[in-house]
């Protein structure tokens, strides 16, 4: 089914994966902004396989990989699953400011864990570039019914907030994977011992979205890297004995990380999965201060513990994940990927 909006830009809406069998006209709709990335792989089929969110959207950034990659893999992830329904629009190549910074070590030369997918053979990315095509669509659907969910650099929701400032107020939510806050045990750095990839690889952007006004929701490296985010070798087992396609992609994409790392951080697929079912996760709100000074600290993520008076909430407060309900997300994100019954 598509939709041409209002501005001109022909986008469909989601048509059911898997037999789900039911119009999707009232459930949470997100526009999921990506840098596939494997675990980013994760997050966009749970969302595929999850009957209780539709995607309106998918935007491409550079940050796992160049923008040329991850616009191709979301092509080809989408081909893979034999979706032709949901638009993607490519977005930034660059971060506003610093030099682009892929992370191919981390998720194999294709950016996909060497999992040689072919294509894209027959989608292509629409004519809008990422701003654009989140503006267009924010604006033709009614206040409040979107959730942004960002699982990469924040380059493309920030250039779109300063060129369009009404679209942080008009979306329901943000939900971002990124940041390290220091607020469980887990909740150091990956990419320095205080900063988190996303943010560290464009803390301007993130600055701009944390001061944007947008109802924020940061998941991460407190909870994405605690043990109920991470996927083990037992569960590569039932995905790769699966028969669903989901499980068998996840199990294709993930089998490189698990066999250097032995475990894949579901960091992605966590923040997806907190839009399906927000009791997923626990939150504590913070104001939030980006450190953009180059050096150790660049891109770390403080939150100000600091006691406030009653009701005076700073124009930076977020809501931050403390804490994943375990074995309760593994279980779903394991039980919709194998589509097993009632999950
Ligand atoms: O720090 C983890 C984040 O960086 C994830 O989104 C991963 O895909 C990478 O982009
Ligand atoms: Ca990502």
């Amino acid at each position: 089914m598509s939709h041409r909006c209002s501005c001109g830009i022909l986008y469909a809406t989601h048509v059911p994966a898997f037999g789900t069998g039911y119009f999707k006209g009232t459930m949470p709709k997100i526009i999921l902004d990506t840098d596939p990335g494997v675990d980013d792989t994760l997050a966009l089929l749970l969302a595929l396989t999850s009957p209780d969110i539709e995607i309106v959207g998918i935007t491409t950034v550079a940050g796992n990989a160049p923008i040329d990659l991850t616009t191709a893999n979301a092509l080809r992830l989408l081909e893979a699953m034999d979706i032709s329904t949901i638009p993607v629009a490519r977005g930034a190549e660059r971060p506003l400011v610093r030099q682009p910074s892929p992370a191919l070590q981390i998720h194999g030369s294709d950016g996909l864990g060497e999992s040689g997918l072919p294509g894209p053979d027959r989608l292509s990315p629409v004519a809008s570039g990422a701003p654009e095509f989140i503006k267009a669509l924010v604006r033709d659907h009614p206040y409040a019914d979107i959730d942004l969910v960002a699982v990469g650099p924040l380059t493309n929701v920030a250039t779109t907030f300063l060129a369009a400032p009404d679209v942080a107020t008009r979306l329901r939510s943000v939900v971002i994977m990124g940041g390290a806050f220091a607020l469980t045990p887990h909740g150091h750095g990956n990419v320095t011992p205080v900063s988190e990839f996303n943010v560290w690889a464009d803390p301007e952007a993130a600055d701009i979205v944390f001061r944007s006004g947008a109802s924020i929701t940061a998941v991460g490296l407190d909870v994405t890297t605690s043990p109920g985010a991470i996927l083990t070798s037992d569960l590569h087992e039932t995905l790769a004995a699966s028969t669903h396609p989901a499980a068998r992609l996840t199990a294709r994409v993930t089998r490189l990380g698990l066999s250097r790392r032995g475990q894949v951080q579901l960091h992605d697929p966590l923040a997806l999965a907190a839009v399906v079912r927000p009791d997923i996760i626990e939150t504590r709100d913070f104001p939030v201060e980006v450190v953009l000074s180059e050096g150790t600290t660049r891109g770390q993520t403080i939150a100000d513990q600091r006691p406030r008076p009653e009701g005076e909430d700073a124009p930076t407060t977020i809501s931050i994940a403390t804490s994943v309900a375990d074995p309760g997300f593994r279980d779903l994100l394991v039980g919709r990927l194998t589509g097993a019954p009632g999950r």
